[in-house]
């Protein structure tokens, strides 16, 4: 199976109970996100709210990879910043079930992400945190233009160990169409 057996598109109310299912796998399969298992889950309404929100909000939109038979298995989504004076940088998350990783889902589901930033008008920048020993995600942001551009020393837990969080960002336009800012 790869990713051409799976549909990516945007998260809508009646996900709500599929998205609780999916997020109670995903903190059980990886220590790479920051809400572990061992944190309150949202419920459905949550989830549900959740939904809304991300469609509401001018610069937020949540998308997921669904099977033939209707399973999510992948989330991505773009948080915009709440007010008027960050909402044009949104900030990026991923994850995809253990089951289908490496089949272009998480490259897919970024990709979506940030086409749908570039024809926000709103938007400038996207940027993210990555866990500095997750490799597989630094590579995935990496090939897909994001660069970086700091480190937060041990801003993470581990287990019983710390990690450092790498702060990385990714210009949505070329630095003549950013009124009054200057990237890189
Ligand atoms: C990171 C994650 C989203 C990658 O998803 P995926 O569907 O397996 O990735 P893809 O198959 O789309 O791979 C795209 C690229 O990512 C990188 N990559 C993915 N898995 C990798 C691995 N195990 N080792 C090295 N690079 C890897 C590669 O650059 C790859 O491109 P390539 O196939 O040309 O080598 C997935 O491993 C995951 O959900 N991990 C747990 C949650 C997480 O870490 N989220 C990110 C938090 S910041």
């Amino acid at each position: 199976m790869d990713r051409t057996s799976c549909t990516i598109r945007q998260t809508v109310l009646t996900d709500a109970a599929a998205l609780v299912r999916f997020r109670a796998q995903i903190v059980r399969q990886t220590e790479f996100m920051l809400k572990g298992a061992e944190d309150p889950q949202g419920s459905l309404l949550e989830q549900a709210q959740w939904v809304e929100r991300f469609a509401a909000h001018p610069t937020s939109m949540q998308c997921c990879a669904v099977t033939a038979h209707g399973v999510i298995v992948g989330l991505g989504s773009i948080t915009g910043g709440e007010f008027l004076r960050n909402r044009h940088v949104g900030t990026l998350s991923v994850g995809v079930l253990q089951s289908h990783w490496r089949r272009g889902l998480g490259q897919a589901l970024v990709q979506t992400c940030v086409d749908w930033a570039r024809v926000n008008r709103l938007m400038i920048k996207l940027n993210l945190q990555v866990h500095a020993s997750n490799g597989s995600a630094r590579q995935l942001y990496a090939k897909l233009g994001f660069e970086v551009e700091g480190i937060l020393r041990r801003e993470a837990k581990l287990g019983n160990n710390y990690d450092d969080l790498i702060a990385m960002g990714l210009w949505l336009r070329r630095r003549d169409e950013c009124a009054g800012s200057a990237p890189g």
